[in-house]
């Protein structure tokens, strides 16, 4: 989308006045029905919180709600649960205990349902395996699996013995996963022979055994057997453990260890302003509380429901809501391996169709990928079994709103847009779909006992300015591993410890609606997918060919953004198009296909300033075809004029 249409498209959403109340009978039925909810919370936000925790099971109660010290809070002090207990155990001295509590779906249509008295068997076995293995509490283990069951069960066999799991997600590359194992100190890493992708077969241990070259913490690896003889397997019998094998002996018996609510449950690695990925710290009470409040009011989560999250479990949407939400809920949740348009594009129609899935949550970059293949696909399917959509990872656009609304709710079922990040652990701002007025485009407001605000720069509330979280929630991170200074710093000092900052730009309207604006620093969000700038600025400067990149995301129809790419040749390097495609696979070999650059110019000089900065706005304003903006700081104008001509000749590859 070039430049004045995309300021088109701004003005149009906040000026976008089209509305959709719950209806009745939705209302009527719904586990937050009375907006005194709201009120109640916002006058006693820790009283909120503790009645939510109240419904986990605790081996020991909490002394205090919350000990804020900014920037560091602790949840339930003195408190004790865990995890895997409440997201099991507890279910199986009800009837829920034969009730499925996932349902996979593999992408070559093979089919499992574990009960909950299955999985917390399966899940006790591995938590044995682990120890076996010489797991410890405290222990770190790194996760980097297909989307399979056993994802689930490494997770939860994790948070059984108190071992802190680290998932990395199956796109990343050999490097990005050994510097996240690295940083972690894992000592375990369970990964598979390899995973289901459109027909394919995505070689996972192949990388993993890549990765673990340089891993020195490393004592074993655990191999899920998923795509047998497709995959070639080197198999070092020193290292290496079949996870079907050690299974077959393992016990069935494995009690839950106690754990404080304060003790490190996971790290998650998240793309943050600079090249090292951040490791993202959660804790355990705290977290749990958030994800089951947030499942049981945004999702309005019900036994009878069959509820799919399409999220990969290596995101923290996998982990929130496909795995421990709704877990802690004792609902049944669906997990489908493969990707939405294999063997045709109707296969999450499909999947709907075939399991009457009741909840579905997916991104807005999917939502119109499937609008720009048309609405024939969804259209042949029965899609009756839907009651309610859901959206996260990026604003969304009204028009895909309204497409979503029109072709998958057919009309009749609310949306709720739900804004979070890694670091806040659950959903913060989004409608609750019994009680709030939806603005296609907008995730309307704040969830009880949250609390958020716009502000300016010098922090004074604005109408259009960065979102802050003005108080503590209970799933906010609690610091970045190995490296507190780095948190204090990305979130905190910008208010000076007084408020958490998002890193969004956001807007308020008349009706006091929160409109998401995108990213304010150097992240993009491309289709939903969290990458740095800087992350692939390095990668390309690593290459021995470029002397400097300068990357930004630009506007993109269906990802949100693209990764944009400016790179400088050294002296003797000539540039042609078997060099840009060399560049962009170096990309891939560094970080994952995720962050494969759509689009690489070559350039002579790149625009700075005076100081020498790189001047990226102007870059933006190039790849997105706007008017150039003010040039006046520039140590050579020339530069970015040559450039634009240059780009708008489309002279890339
Ligand atoms: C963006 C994903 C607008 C936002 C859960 C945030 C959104 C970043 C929305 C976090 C939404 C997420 N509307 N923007 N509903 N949801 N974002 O850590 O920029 O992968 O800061 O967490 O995604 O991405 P992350």
């Amino acid at each position: 989308m070039t430049g004045p249409d995309k300021q088109a498209e701004l003005q149009a959403l906040l000026t976008e006045d089209r509305s959709f109340a719950p209806s009745a009978a939705f209302t009527e039925q719904a586990n937050a029905r009375d907006p005194k909810i709201y009120a109640d919370a916002a006058k006693d936000p820790e009283g909120f919180w503790a009645k939510e925790a109240a419904d986990l099971l605790w081996r020991k109660p909490w002394t205090q709600v919350l000990d804020w010290k900014p920037p560091h809070a602790k949840w339930f002090v003195g408190g004790q649960l865990n995890v895997s207990e409440n997201c099991l155990d507890r279910h199986l001295t009800t009837w829920r205990r034969t009730k499925a509590a996932l349902i996979f779906e593999g992408e070559p249509g093979d089919q499992r349902v574990l009960t909950y008295q299955d999985l917390h068997r399966e899940v006790c076995q591995f938590a044995n395996v682990l120890k076996s293995l010489g797991v410890r509490k405290g222990d770190r283990i790194n996760i980097y699996l297909p989307m399979i069951p056993e994802a689930a069960v490494a997770m939860l066999a994790c948070t059984r013995i108190g071992a802190v799991h680290s998932v990395v997600f199956g796109g990343f590359s050999a490097e990005a996963l050994r510097e996240r194992i690295n940083d972690a100190k894992a000592k375990i890493l369970i990964t598979a022979d390899g995973g289901w992708r459109r027909g394919g077969v995505v070689p996972l241990k192949q990388v993993a055994d890549e990765a673990v070259k340089d891993c020195p913490t490393i004592e074993k690896t655990v191999v899920v057997r998923r795509v047998g003889d497709k995959a070639q397997v080197a198999f070092d019998p020193a290292r290496d453990v079949w996870y079907h094998e050690a299974m077959a002996t393992a016990s069935a018996v494995c009690p839950a260890e106690p754990m404080d609510a304060e003790d490190m449950l996971f790290v998650l690695y998240t793309s943050g302003s600079t090249g090292k990925p951040k490791g993202i710290v959660h804790t355990t009470g705290g977290y749990l509380t958030h994800a089951a409040t947030t499942v049981k009011y945004v999702f309005d989560l019900k036994d009878t429901d069959v509820y799919w999250c399409t999220a990969d479990v290596g995101w923290v949407t996998g982990h929130t809501y496909i795995v421990y939400g709704p877990l802690a809920n004792g609902a049944t949740a669906l997990m489908y391996e493969g990707t939405p348009d294999y063997p045709d594009k109707d296969r999450f129609w499909r999947v709907i169709e075939k399991h009457k899935v009741n909840i579905f949550y997916t991104a807005p970059t999917a939502i119109r990928t499937f609008m720009r293949w048309g609405e024939e696909f969804p259209k042949r399917c029965d899609l009756s079994s839907l009651r309610l959509l859901g959206t996260v990872g990026e604003p969304i656009n009204p028009e895909a709103w309204i497409w979503y609304h029109e072709f998958i709710g057919r009309k009749r079922v609310p949306i709720v847009d739900t804004w979070w990040q890694t670091e806040t652990g659950g959903i913060l701002i989004s409608p609750l779909p019994g009680l709030t007025k939806t603005k296609p485009g907008s995730a309307t407001m704040a969830l009880p006992g949250i609390s958020v605000d716009i502000v300016n720069d010098e922090g004074q509330p604005v109408d259009a300015g960065y979102l802050v979280l003005t108080k503590p929630w209970p799933g906010m991170l609690r610091t970045i591993l190995n490296n507190d200074d780095r948190y204090r710093a990305q979130y905190w000092e910008k208010y000076n410890l007084k408020y958490y900052f998002t890193g969004d730009g956001a807007k308020r309207d008349k009706d006091g609606y929160l409109w998401l604006l995108g990213r304010v620093d150097d992240v993009m969000n491309v289709s939903g997918h969290r990458i740095s700038t800087m992350e692939v600025e390095s990668a390309l400067v690593d290459h021995h060919s470029v002397a400097e990149a300068a990357v930004i995301g630009r506007t993109h129809e269906v990802k949100g953004q693209a990764v944009s790419a400016f790179v400088t040749l050294k002296a003797s390097v000539r540039g042609d198009e078997a060099l840009i495609k060399e560049l962009k696979q170096h990309v891939v070999g560094k970080i994952g296909a995720l962050a494969r650059p759509e689009e690489i110019f070559l350039t002579a000089e790149l625009p700075k300033t005076r100081s020498g900065k790189i001047m990226r706005r102007l870059l933006r304003d190039v790849a997105e075809g706007r008017v150039l903006g003010d040039t006046t700081t520039l140590a050579d104008p020339a530069v970015v004029a040559k450039l634009k001509t240059q780009y708008e000749g489309k002279d890339e590859g």
